[in-house]
């Protein structure tokens, strides 16, 4: 029955695989460098915009990391609206604000300046700003379809790969669910990765975005929807994340870290976006739900345990992820390399300070758990090897710490 059941699956996810690859995709103009976050500013005077909707966050706003930005905006003749009331899972309610307040002042460019949450939020503005009807008629896929108001973005962690991805997450207060919002037409105009707005990133918070980031990297690479264009991103991602996450955490200021950091998000958000994730995401987005887990630490938690489950499946393609790594050379046998790559994943977590347990996991919950995971990851998810909701009891059992198993 399940051998069925998985047959289905594998021709229904190649199906969604060929849809997602019909849709033309948007990429933004990217920016590189420490300070180019100042130049995405002259770039929206160059375009046309007058007056910028500034999107961001109030702890940023705090730390007046958008001092230099707001500066040259000025220096450049430019109107700024600011908008800092974006906070972390963001709600209708929230854009609704941010809709009223853009159209009140006639804003004609957006600029988001902070992480995933923010750059949501922008996006949805962009497309809002400019229609009659309530934000929420904008609910799932291809449901944008007028021009959106240009859109800029610098942002500030590297994880989400929002800055490049063609959807947004919002929350929805009444049903306490995560909306999706996803349209070529969000994807940005420009994207800055400034170096510069992401030295202040404390180290738990590099270390869960830069597991988010090789979590869309290596799901998308074994996906078997991945395409020569979604490899070419997620290797390189997966080669600039071995060789700076850990420079990135132990030493916020490295420049040159924080910026392979930002190009490796934005890679593995470019792979992503074309063929989607895996089980880590169905897993950790349940998990998310259940217990409040900030999307990047559970993603690190659970993505040992799905390459451990997933490799008999795909070993060259973990032999490609180890070579990619660094972790040896082409002619070795497939298998060696890919416990080398799964055992190198477990060790970069461990030096990161991700842990390799959940304290909040309880046994009664692992039920409902695994069927929220499942149900989201073979709707979509294109993943190597199937698994059934006793396979997933079993992952899950392994989350809880051992004196609690
Ligand atoms: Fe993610």
């Amino acid at each position: 029955m399940f051998t069925l059941k998985i047959l289905v699956l594998k021709v229904f996810n190649r199906l969604v695989g060929f849809m997602l690859g019909l849709i033309k995709q948007h990429q933004p103009l990217l920016l590189v460098g420490p300070g180019c976050s100042l130049t995405l500013c002259e770039d929206i005077s160059r375009f046309g915009g007058t007056h910028v909707l500034l999107v961001t966050d109030k702890i940023l706003l705090g730390l007046g990391l958008l001092d230099p930005i707001r500066n040259k905006l000025l220096d450049l003749g430019l109107k700024i609206t600011l908008f800092s009331d974006v906070e972390p899972d963001p709600g209708f309610s929230i854009v609704r604000q941010g809709v009223a307040l853009g159209k009140r002042q006639g804003c004609d460019a957006i600029l988001a300046v902070g992480g995933g949450s923010v750059i949501d939020v922008a996006k949805v503005l962009s497309a809002a700003i400019g229609i009659d009807a309530d934000v929420k008629t904008l609910k799932g896929f291809m449901k944008v379809k007028a021009p959106v108001i240009p859109l800029y973005v610098a942002p500030t962690t590297s994880g989400t790969g929002s800055e490049v991805s063609i959807g947004a997450v919002i929350t929805d207060e009444v049903t306490h669910k995560k909306d999706g919002v996803a349209s070529p037409l969000l994807c940005p105009l420009v994207a800055a990765l400034d170096p510069e707005l992401m030295v202040g990133m404390p180290p738990s918070i590099t270390a869960a975005t830069g597991l988010d980031a090789l979590t869309h990297a290596i799901e998308a690479f074994i996906s078997r929807n991945a395409t020569a264009d979604s490899d070419r991103f997620s290797l390189v991602a997966i080669k600039l994340i071995f060789s700076n996450l850990e420079t990135a955490y132990n030493k916020g200021s490295d420049l040159d870290a924080r910026q392979s950091m930002a190009i490796a998000a934005t890679y593995a958000g470019l792979a992503f976006t074309r063929v989607l994730v895996g089980y880590v995401h169905a897993i950790s987005h349940a998990l998310g739900g259940a217990y409040g887990v900030p999307h990047g630490l559970a993603n690190g938690i659970v993505l040992p345990h799905i390459l451990r489950y997933s490799m008999s499946a795909v070993p060259e393609r973990f032999a490609e992820m180890a070579i990619a790594a660094g972790l040896g050379e082409p002619g070795e046998a497939s298998l060696i390399l890919g416990e080398r790559f799964v055992a190198a994943v477990q060790d970069l977590n461990d030096s990161i300070g991700i842990p390799r347990t959940m304290d909040a996991l309880r046994h009664e919950d692992m039920p409902a758990i695994a069927s929220v995971a499942l149900k989201e990851a073979h709707t979509v998810y294109a993943v190597p090897r199937y698994m059934s909701q006793d396979d997933c009891l079993t992952i899950l059992q392994q989350l809880k710490p051992v004196s609690a198993a």
